[in-house]
């Protein structure tokens, strides 16, 4: 995690390196810092907690200068304060900011003390300071020095450097974090990602694993991990300046949930055929040697994989194993009956999903990128994209990204079971009808805010809080509760509710709520039975269910309803109260419900 960014040939740079922080605020928020080189050599800002702490200093202490970095942090190595914050100097002749884990760190440090190195924070990051002064120390010229620092360094990394006698230049780096270069009129800029270079420029190159490059204001000269010089692509990004913006709404989680409908019709749109009907980035031959699929994720991205394992086998009788990516990638897993592997990440960049997804295409498995980011390395690096259409999403709690999952799932179940057999076209067009009315329907159920929030303020005070759910909608369950448990720090857990009287029962006491969803599906009978298990020993029973089926659960304590819906959507629709639930609690609760503590949007470290 972290953001990075760097400008060089540009008047007065402070004031853009400010800005694009904000954008890559969602990498992590724990502190900030900038630096220029002004006439006097490096000056420098930092400050502890969020963007708006190193605002204020910059207000009171402009710093002037046409290059430098700035840097927003995920703690990794080293505590929250200000000499852990970046950027880091060394000897006050190189400045450094990275994103990542160098994980030779101390024994680099080690050498590089006695030598003579002082050290001023506990972070792995200051090593590569000290690196880059060693090697300008020996007389070597930058490209010398980059291809030095990159041939002593391991793990992973995002990094620029400066020097303070190449006032106009800048190193960059990068391994398997993400570094996008932008070429302006004039001067040049580096960033964690395209949406932190938006307002600046639109045509970026992407490094590959292990090149570095030397930016000026009117160049990129990339080498790769030998030292030799290679060309990249210029891509002409897509982002837009209007993204971060929050329209109106208190959050952006608030602004994303009503979001969701257009985020559906964007999606199915994208997965829709110039025919009309449900199409997929795979041929009709590519899904049909399709033999089983395994679906690498991390946190609500593998809830819609474990929701979409359920539509999958169901209609496509096809076989899904469903990952947790920091697991997989490091597993021997036994992959002879997969012939696929689909990678789903809102952001495209979460490392554990990506080394998965390689770690998959190693063992011979076809790569699909279920991406919401369409520059994303998870989409440049998957042999195919399904593209989620969700538009940015910024709250670090994921909302209308899960949605847009869920939607392009479902759509490549219906198509994938057709293409093999297992349903035909009249009942795929079905489904196909059946999501398009999806936009509307969740369009009413964001209605549910003003039902939901005294049930929101009842919860502030719960120490604990059960998510059940039965089948498709025990994912949902996980979902729900983890949405709770990262916005408003109350414990919960999501459990399938069979699994319950094998253990979890145990927690129920007086008063306990329990979030029970349910469907008009086969199981309610059996779901709302387990939650009669519940209510006898003291639970309370807040069901979030259909309209049809809220009968079945009579001794319910609270009951939130959205409209009916055809069984196979009911997590698209269902998902929706939980999240009001969770947005609501937190802002009752008072916490920063776009920021929450301890996370960051996108986790590119392991
Ligand atoms: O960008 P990704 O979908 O790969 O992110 C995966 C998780 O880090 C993410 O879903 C996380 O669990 C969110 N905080 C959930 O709201």
């Amino acid at each position: 995690m972290c953001g990075i960014v760097g400008v060089v040939g540009l008047q007065d740079c402070a004031e853009t390196l400010l800005d694009s922080l904000k954008r890559l605020e969602y990498r992590g928020y724990d502190s900030s810092g900038i630096v220029t080189r002004a006439a006097e050599g490096f000056v420098m800002n930092r400050a502890v907690g969020k963007l708006g702490a190193l605002s204020a200093t910059m207000r009171d202490r402009p710093l002037s200068g046409r290059s430098g970095l700035g840097h927003t942090r995920w703690a990794t190595h080293g505590g929250v304060s200000e000499r852990n914050a970046h950027p880091h100097i060394a000897n006050n002749k190189v400045a450094i900011v990275h994103n990542g884990i160098i994980e030779n760190h101390a024994a680099l440090r080690d050498e590089l003390r006695a030598a003579g190195h002082e050290f001023a924070s506990e972070t792995d990051s200051e090593v590569l300071a000290h690196l880059f002064l060693a090697a300008f120390d020996q007389g070597m010229s930058a490209q010398e020095a980059g291809a030095a620092v990159l041939s002593q360094i391991e793990g992973t990394f995002a990094l620029a450097a400066m020097h303070v006698d190449h006032p106009d230049m800048m190193i960059v780096a990068r391994n398997a974090s993400p570094l996008a270069i932008g070429l302006g009129d004039g001067a040049s800029f580096v960033g964690s990602d395209a949406i932190a270079l938006a307002p600046l420029t639109r045509n970026v190159i992407y490094l590959k694993d292990n090149d570095f490059a030397i930016v000026t204001p009117d160049s990129a000269q990339i080498f790769d991990a030998a030292g030799v010089s290679v060309h990249r692509e210029v891509v002409i990004v897509a982002a837009s300046q209007g993204m971060v913006d929050k329209g109106g709404f208190r959050h952006f989680m608030e602004k994303e949930i009503h979001e969701q409908p257009d985020a559906i019709a964007h999606t199915l749109a994208a997965m829709t055929g110039t025919d009309g009907t449900l199409s997929t980035p795979l041929s009709r031959d590519d899904l049909q040697a399709i033999d089983g699929i395994v679906m690498l994720a991390a946190g609500t991205s593998h809830y819609a994989a474990m929701v979409a394992r359920y539509w999958i086998e169901a209609l496509a009788r096809v076989p899904v194993s469903c990952e947790i990516a920091s697991e997989y990638r490091y597993r021997k897993p036994v992959t002879g009956a997969f012939t696929t592997a689909i990678a789903i990440s809102q952001s495209g960049e979460s490392l554990d999903t990506l080394m998965a997804m390689r770690h998959a295409g190693e063992a011979g498995l076809r790569t699909v990128g279920l991406v919401n980011v369409p520059e994303s390395t998870i989409a440049r690096e998957a042999s195919l994209v399904m593209p989620t259409r969700a538009g940015p999403e910024i709250g670090v709690a994921s909302t209308k990204a899960f949605i847009a999952q869920l939607t392009a799932l479902i759509c490549f179940a219906a198509a994938l079971a057709e293409a093999r057999g297992s349903i035909d076209a009249q009942r795929r067009d079905e489904i196909h009808e059946h999501i398009r009315g999806l936009p509307s329907i969740i369009g009413r159920t964001l209605g549910l805010f003003d039902d939901i929030r005294p049930l929101a303020h009842s919860l502030t005070t719960a120490r604990s809080a059960l998510y059940l759910g039965r089948d498709v909608l025990f994912p949902v369950a996980m979902e729900g509760a983890l949405k709770l448990k990262e916005l408003s720090y109350i414990h919960a857990e999501g459990f399938a509710s069979g699994e319950m009287k094998h253990g979890p029962i145990a927690l129920i006491e007086e008063g306990l709520p329990v979030i029970a969803l349910l469907a008009a599906d086969e199981v309610m009978g059996k779901a709302a039975s387990n939650l009669q298990e519940a209510s006898a020993r003291g639970a309370r029973i807040i069901l979030v269910t259909e309209e049809r089926a809220a009968h079945v659960v009579d001794f319910a304590d609270q009951v939130i309803t959205v409209p009916n819906v055809d069984p196979l959507l009911a997590p698209l629709l269902l998902t929706v109260p939980v999240q009001i639930l969770a947005y609501l609690t937190a802002f009752e609760k008072g916490t920063d419900v776009d920021q929450p503590r301890n996370l960051a949007k996108s986790v590119t470290v392991e």
